[in-house]
């Protein structure tokens, strides 16, 4: 088999073969394909699609890449996870795996970084010193068993194919695919042998998948993908148009994280989290789902989700002093060099917050990446200070932009300045979910 014959196959319009995808999911692996050859492979993938046995090989093959993860027997029934498509501000995995330990379930999170204007798990926790998401497997079944919860990211031998595609992804413009993202997020998942997953698909204009009818394509794409793999498996669609929480870029959202952990979390991330919360321990312990969401709610709000994640932090190698005082509300991560209002252009009530511009400006100051090696500034990002529905007078700040560069582009403030909409007539609608 050569490589340049599978790319031209798949450029052809024509199936693979199982053996061709293997074969270049392991020369990937090996290092033995050229990025430009990748970014062709995953172009073609783009625009030519994937038969549903294509899907089914490269999902196996990339699950296969590395090691897959083992439990002991008597935690089979209690290894559950939640995956989600991309959005802004999205740091609900942050919350809810220390809320699922702290119920008693086992979290072993395998997540990525951003993606495009999207933030990434592991960038956020990278923002504190000393976060490592480079678990080996002894670290990892450790902190399950001490903890409960884990968050680490693809490695040399864990998902290797996904670290390597989702990066080139990352900077190919070939993110929203329903195949490639399915491969992506469920090859992670089946790594992983947990027995429930809940997915969170994003619908909405800062979503990958901007209509409702490529979201549910996408949601049922990664249901049957799941449940192949034998995981008892649903997804709730939720709506991404506006920022989730109040803080968008890497240190922002773990501050905004650990106020919700300490029962103060703005409503909309709260929500988030027991209905993906609520919905898991349905699965595993048939647990009415409001029940469920209560539970949740209640780890929030007595420290158990709090010591769970403080707990985390101290295995995934952050100081033991500075996880106490990170968690305590000592201690904050450090702020970027600059903070800059943004005013509201008009008086009225805030109807719209546009998230795709708030996501594209932050990552274009640093919360996200251009090339594969682009560094991430943790400090940069968006805080907003209104949220939907409130009212507001002309001038007065509606968010601060934290950047580290003396001077914004003037296209990045204009497409800042233009993210609000104010006016008359009320728009409260924060999440809407359905399940699927
Ligand atoms: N999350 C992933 O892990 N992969 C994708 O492709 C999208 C979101």
């Amino acid at each position: 088999i050569r490589i340049p014959d599978v790319i031209q196959k798949k450029r052809d319009k024509c199936e693979l073969e199982p053996e061709e995808i293997r074969f270049f999911i392991r020369e990937m692996v090996k290092g033995c394909i050229e990025p430009v050859q990748l970014g062709a492979m995953l172009m073609a993938w783009y625009f030519n699609g994937m038969s549903p046995k294509e899907l089914t090989v490269l999902i196996d093959s990339m699950t296969h890449s590395g090691e897959t993860l083992s439990w002991p027997e008597e935690w089979k029934t209690l290894l559950v996870d939640k995956h989600s498509t991309g959005g802004v501000g999205d740091k609900v995995s942050l919350v809810l795996a220390p809320a699922l330990a702290a119920c008693g379930l086992k979290v072993p999170m395998v997540s990525g970084r951003g993606l495009s204007f999207t933030g990434g798990t592991l960038d956020k926790l990278e923002a504190i010193p000393g976060f490592n998401v480079s678990l080996s497997n002894d670290q990892m079944r450790e902190c399950l068993k001490d903890v409960g919860c884990f968050i680490a990211g693809q490695t040399k031998s864990l998902v290797p194919a996904d670290r390597i595609m989702y990066a080139a992804r990352d900077v190919t413009a070939t993110v929203d695919n329903i195949s490639l993202a399915t491969a992506s997020i469920i090859s992670k998942k089946a790594a992983e042998k947990i027995s429930a997953l809940v997915l969170d698909v994003k619908v909405g204009r800062a979503a990958f998948f901007k209509n409702l009818n490529d979201a549910r394509l996408v949601a049922k794409s990664l249901v049957e993908a799941a449940r192949d793999q034998g995981i008892n498996t649903t997804a709730v669609l939720t709506t991404m148009d506006t920022p989730i929480g109040m803080a968008i870029g890497n240190s922002l959202e773990v501050m905004e994280v650990i106020e919700t952990l300490r029962g103060k979390g703005p409503p909309d991330l709260v929500e988030l989290v027991k209905i993906q919360g609520g919905l898991l321990l349905n699965l595993v312990r048939r647990m009415d789902v409001l029940k469920g969401q209560q539970l949740i709610e209640e780890t929030l709000h007595n420290g158990a989700a709090l010591s769970c994640f403080e707990k985390m932090l101290v295995h995934q190698n952050v100081d033991m002093q500075l996880a106490a005082d990170l968690c305590s509300g000592k201690y904050q991560l450090a702020k970027a060099k600059y903070i800059t209002p943004i005013p509201s252009p008009l008086s009225g009530r805030v109807l719209d917050i546009d998230a795709l511009a708030c996501g594209s400006v932050s990552g274009a100051l640093g919360a996200a990446r251009a090339r594969e090696s682009d560094e991430i500034l943790p400090a940069v990002g968006i805080e907003l200070l209104v949220t939907v529905g409130q009212s507001i007078a002309q001038g007065q700040p509606w968010a601060n932009l934290h950047h580290e560069g003396q001077s914004v582009a003037s296209d990045l403030l204009i497409k800042l300045k233009n993210a609000v909409v104010v006016g008359d007539v009320p728009n409260p609608t924060l999440v809407s979910s359905t399940r699927i």
